[in-house]
């Protein structure tokens, strides 16, 4: 099937703001993913879980412990229950010196929250953890999507979706042949990254996503014979950056949008 759909070319790396702009403002915020919009990015990165009561929220961790005031399973909380929890304060105590007065109060984002306040200032990258991933959790992104006009082929580009689980991605390309998926592929299973699972991986998805230790020259040019794009993640280094850019990633994953931005217009 994606064999006869190539992806076009990008005009230049793509800059993907990892959990927004998180060097620089709570991770997976608005502000965190306001910061990334201004700092020139062409897609947020966020990982996508579910609350108790089906809605979908940003989030990384599985627990909220570390990224809020609030303790245990993001899947035990309802929507209005983890709406209490403080999703900055966090940041404040770990880098005192990033704080703005500007991310109080921020919490967990709900993906609607996120759509609503971007809009189509920036693409999407959206990433389905393993562990939270599962055909209701698919379904509703998929609706969420439509809802927001955002799986529309004219306006697929705006929107990527991302995960480490090729039985997810698969159902989803069922559902929706025209929204490009990326397979992510862990550092520890990159293997011979051979052409039969290359040809594989095309059957469903338009690129794949490495972390940038497992990138070299080779690798891209393979990826992009069997045309599928290839992003690393997730890269904080300028000099890696320059690399990776002249190399023609097709796009870079990172906490840093401003560098990378800068690393761009260099080139
Ligand atoms: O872009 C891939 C990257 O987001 C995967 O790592 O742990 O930050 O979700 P993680
Ligand atoms: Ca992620």
């Amino acid at each position: 099937t994606g064999e006869s759909r190539p992806p076009p070319e990008p005009v230049s790396t793509w800059n993907i703001a990892h959990r927004g702009a998180s060097a620089y403002a709570p991770e997976s915020t608005l502000p965190a993913f306001e910061w990334g919009a201004r700092m020139g990015s062409d897609f947020i990165e966020l990982d996508v879980q579910m609350t108790r009561d089906g809605h979908l929220v940003a989030l990384h961790d599985k627990q909220v412990d570390r990224t809020t005031d609030g303790r245990g399973p993001i899947h035990r909380y309802t929507l209005s229950q983890l709406k209490k929890l403080d999703a900055a304060a966090w940041f404040g105590q770990k880098h005192p010196r990033r704080w703005k007065s500007s991310f109080r109060g921020a919490t967990v984002p709900t993906l609607e929250e996120v759509f609503q306040r971007l809009g189509n200032r920036i693409g999407y990258c959206l990433e389905i953890k393993k562990s939270s991933a599962g055909p209701q959790l698919e379904r509703k992104l998929l609706q969420l999507l439509k809802q927001h006009r955002l799986v529309e082929t004219s306006e697929s580009q705006r929107v990527l979706i991302q995960s480490f689980d090729s039985d997810s991605l698969r159902r989803i390309h069922r559902k929706a042949p025209d929204l490009p998926l990326i397979q992510l592929i862990h550092f520890k299973n990159i293997g011979s990254l051979s052409h039969r699972r290359l040809k594989r991986t095309k059957e469903y998805a338009d690129g794949i996503g490495l972390s940038y230790r497992r990138i070299n020259r080779k690798r891209i040019h393979r990826a992009h014979r069997h045309g599928l794009r290839i992003l690393a993640y997730t890269v904080n280094r300028k000099p890696v950056m320059r690399r990776l850019v002249r190399w023609k990633v097709d796009g870079i994953c990172t906490n840093y949008p401003d560098r990378l931005h800068q690393v761009l217009q260099q080139t």
